[in-house]
């Protein structure tokens, strides 16, 4: 059974792993080390018997969250992880006072985007050029 909590410095290592086979420009161990240690901020895991299957975090600004670092382990994606480590997440940040959500997404993402859609995000504008390797404009996402 997939199971959520908190991200704890010993998941570093398997959630970096997991960054390093997805995205183009992955967070190094030293960032999350240092983020899971602010005060506002949060990290979500999603774990089964043991191992690290994805994990997604949240940077908290008086009522609203900034969604970043979501992701899922490649053999695991397609079986709902995603969607249910964001709710998850989202039920967590209510607990805190978060009650507005927001995200960017690369425009070409649409497995990511139908996801967030799916959870009531909605499109609020496109910031240019946002990414890099390669570069690419950012979908701009809120669920308030
Ligand atoms: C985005 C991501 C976290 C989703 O996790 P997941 O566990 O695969 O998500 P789920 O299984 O809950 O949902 C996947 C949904 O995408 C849909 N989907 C799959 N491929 C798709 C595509 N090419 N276009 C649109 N929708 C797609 C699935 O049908 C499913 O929707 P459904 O539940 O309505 O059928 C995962 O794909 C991932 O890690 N991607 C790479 C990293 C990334 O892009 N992160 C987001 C950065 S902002």
């Amino acid at each position: 059974m997939v199971t959520f909590r908190k991200m704890e410095e010993k998941d570093i290592e398997e959630v970096s792993r997991i960054e390093e086979e997805t995205f183009s420009m992955p967070w190094s161990p030293q960032s999350f080390k240092e983020m899971i240690q602010r005060e506002h901020v949060f990290y979500i895991v999603a774990e089964e018997d043991g191992k690290i299957l994805g994990s997604c975090g949240v940077i908290q600004a008086l009522d609203e969250g900034d969604i970043t670092n979501v992701v899922v382990a490649k053999e695991s994606r397609g079986k709902g992880i995603g969607t249910a480590m964001l709710l998850f997440m989202m039920e967590e940040g209510k607990k805190r006072g978060i009650n507005a959500y927001t995200l960017e997404v690369r425009v070409s993402n649409a497995e990511a985007i139908h996801v967030y859609e799916k959870l009531g995000f909605v499109s609020e504008g496109i910031r240019k050029n946002f990414y890099d390797k390669p570069k690419e404009d950012a979908n701009i996402m809120w669920k308030r």
